[in-house]
């Protein structure tokens, strides 16, 4: 089957055709345009912005997802859209997209979770992947923990309790005057700091974990970004100056992705004691991170568990994994109707979904 999708939760319009079988997914294409450019002068994604963005560019990118697929809109059996959660204005711009055309198409109308889309990337390459199995994921907006009981089915063991991992990354960039978003830009600044500093040294620099010292899954990543942004500060005020050298960027995004790594892993290692599981997938943006893929990957080896995280251009925002995701949640017979609406929060969209699930 064909499955036509749309992403627009945030500040990438994305539309996306796979075709399915079996649990086999082939990616036909896998269209985003980014909205970075114009959010960087602001330094941050401005909520109005983005929705007029999307509202521009959607048509053109759903376009080119079926042109690039090289099928027809008539071979499309079914559209998934993200609903939920993320910026209100921006998921409403794909959400009527959406119903418009499965409207005019006459095919379902899949509604999916932009978190349970995350993880659903890993079904891409991996035919075999089945629940149970359990889930981090790391993004912009999210540092969460989950156990995968079905494929429509995420139950939360864990969560950050302020800031998300991709938020400390980006807020931490800002203040080193990295370009927007800083992960990426963060991540190559850390390949440089490993190869030059050790951080096992007395003295070397270091701050504090965003693994919440008690026996939870959770993290706390505002304490973390706070400590660095004070310590980039103080490093301002003694060049007096705005620019810190090149070198002190490069010990500060070594020392700041070491904690960051080593604090994901501290709360995987006791899960992964604690929750009999053979399988640990990662996803979400900050998956793309180099330095956290290995010390993730090095966990579960030390568990004798499975670690899947998808490609590096299904880490980030896309319609793939939302279309893998709408995917499953077809096969379940769950979809929407006209009335389908978009929501913020978590909260509201699950409740939505519990009763889509019932009927
Ligand atoms: O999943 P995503 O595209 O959007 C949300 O759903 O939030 O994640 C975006 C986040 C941003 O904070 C960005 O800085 C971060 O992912 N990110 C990275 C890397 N690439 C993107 N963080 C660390 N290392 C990377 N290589
Ligand atoms: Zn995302």
């Amino acid at each position: 089957m064909y499955i036509f999708a749309i992403e627009s939760s945030c500040d990438e319009t994305a539309a996306a055709v796979i075709e399915a079988h079996d649990n086999h997914i082939s990616v036909l294409s896998n269209i985003v345009s980014s909205q970075i450019s114009i959010h960087a002068l602001y330094g941050g994604v401005v909520p109005e912005i983005a929705s007029r963005a999307h509202c521009e560019a959607i048509t053109k990118v759903a376009s080119e997802a079926v042109t690039v697929a090289g099928i027809e809109l008539k071979d499309i059996d079914a559209i998934a859209v993200t609903f939920a959660p993320g910026l209100i204005g921006s998921l409403l711009v794909g959400v009527s997209f959406a119903k418009s055309l499965a409207s005019v198409l006459n095919v379902p109308l899949i509604p999916v979770d932009h978190i349970e889309a995350h993880v659903a990337a890993a079904y891409v390459d991996n035919p075999h992947l089945k629940p149970p199995y359990l889930a981090l994921v790391v993004s912009g907006g999210h540092t969460s923990l989950y156990k995968v009981n079905d494929y429509i089915t995420l139950e939360e063991i864990g969560c950050s309790r302020d800031d998300a991992a991709g938020e400390a990354f980006d807020k931490v960039g800002r203040v080193m005057g990295l370009p927007y978003p800083g992960g990426a830009a963060m991540d190559k600044l850390a390949t440089l700091a490993f190869e030059k500093y050790d951080y096992d040294k007395r003295g070397a620099l270091s701050f504090p974990s965003p693994a919440v010292n008690d026996n939870t899954f959770d993290y706390s990543f505002s304490g973390l970004k706070t400590a660095v942004i004070n310590h980039i500060h103080n490093e301002k005020q003694k060049l007096k100056s705005d620019d810190l050298h090149e070198d002190s960027k490069i010990e500060i995004a070594g020392a700041f992705t070491k904690t960051v790594c080593e604090g994901i892993v501290k709360k995987l290692d006791l899960v992964l004691n604690a929750e009999k599981c053979s399988t640990l997938v990662m996803a979400g943006g900050v998956a793309a991170n180099s330095h956290l893929r290995k010390a993730v990957s090095d966990i579960c080896l030390k568990h004798n568990v499975d670690f899947i995280v998808p490609p590096m251009s299904l880490c980030g925002d896309n319609a793939v994994m939302t279309a893998a995701a709408g995917y499953h949640m077809f096969h379940l017979g769950i979809h929407a109707d006209s009335s389908l609406n978009a929501f913020a929060s978590d909260e509201s969209s699950a409740e939505y979904l519990d009763t889509l699930k019932k009927h």
